[in-house]
């Protein structure tokens, strides 16, 4: 069954125990907010952050955003009451941390038993024993819950002691493998976090190079880089021109049957088609709001 098309241009972190944010979320055109369970929320705020999350799917008012939560971590004390809470909280995703393999897919997707059948778990991708297991992992889309995969480059950075500066030099293969994975096995894949909230040259640069390596958006810590960051994901006046101009050439009697033609003065084919009915789908999912 085809899967309707969702934005994830912008999907935003945020403590779970911050009040102010959460009601600030609410007034953001973010695509999807995380509330965060783990690595955002102190020791001794797990249980308060826990029954903020609950409550503030209860409460609702977060429009057609995607609602997903990251629980803390299989192993850790919190995550069993975690996922008992999300699997009846009524949220779209549980977000797991700290996958490693396939094996953690398979014990999120067991605790996550008596949630709703649409519910989806999206994996963070932030460990170094993650990177070689990217198809393994991927490929547990089939017969779970796994639906996406979010980069953690902070982990990352922390594991690997690589600098994460502009260009992200030391994480290029762990990006391309990480959106290759997913795209292989039908995953949507969200880039990690930019740490820099207010030089927003700096943050539009990192998510354009998101946007080149192919993800579909991303994570996002602060709404200084919401509208950034949707301008960079979103398709642009040009390519849904062009995505117009193609659509339109192959629905012309004489290129019925054809495979390539001529538009605009390039080759173009069949999978051309595809990316612009892909494009046309995506703007019209953002023009839902
Ligand atoms: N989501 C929603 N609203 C947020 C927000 C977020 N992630 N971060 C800040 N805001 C709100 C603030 O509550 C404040 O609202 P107000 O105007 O109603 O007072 C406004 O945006 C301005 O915030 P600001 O004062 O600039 O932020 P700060 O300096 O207090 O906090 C951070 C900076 C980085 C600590 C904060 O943005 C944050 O906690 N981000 C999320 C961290 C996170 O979830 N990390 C886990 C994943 S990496
Ligand atoms: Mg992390």
């Amino acid at each position: 069954m085809a899967v309707p098309i969702r934005p994830r241009r912008s999907v935003l972190y945020l403590p779970a125990t911050n009040a102010k944010a959460l009601a600030k979320a609410r007034t953001l055109p973010v695509d999807a907010v995380i509330l965060d369970l783990e690595d955002a929320v102190a020791p001794e705020a797990k249980a308060e952050a826990r029954e903020m999350a609950r409550a503030a799917l209860a409460e609702g008012g977060w429009g057609r955003r995607e609602m997903v939560i990251r629980v803390n971590a299989l192993g850790s004390p919190w995550a069993a009451e975690d996922l008992a809470m999300v699997a009846a909280s009524g949220a779209d995703a549980a977000l797991a941390p700290k996958v490693d393999g396939p094996g953690d897919i398979a014990r999120y997707h067991a605790a996550l038993g008596a949630a709703p059948a649409g519910m989806a778990l999206w994996a963070m991708i932030e460990t170094c024993r993650a990177i070689p297991a990217l198809p393994a992992i991927a490929a547990c889309a089939s017969g779970t819950r796994l639906a996406a995969f979010v980069m953690g480059t902070n982990d990352l950075a922390k594991e690997m002691r690589a600098r994460l500066l502009p260009g992200r030099a030391p994480f290029v293969p762990a990006l391309a493998a990480t959106v290759q994975a997913a795209r292989a096995h039908g995953l949507a894949a969200v880039d990690g976090v930019c740490n820099e909230v207010v030089e927003m040259g700096v943050f539009a640069a990192e998510a354009e190079q998101g946007a080149e390596f192919g993800f579909d958006g991303k994570t996002l810590i602060h709404p200084a880089q919401v509208d950034p960051c949707n301008a960079v994901f979103s398709p642009g006046a040009g390519e849904l021109a062009w995505a117009d101009a193609v659509i339109a050439a192959f629905a012309l009697p004489e290129n019925q049957g054809k495979g390539a033609i001529r538009v605009e003065g390039r080759m173009t084919e069949l999978l051309h088609l595809e990316q612009a009915l892909r494009l046309r789908a995506i703007a019209e999912a953002i023009a839902l709001g």
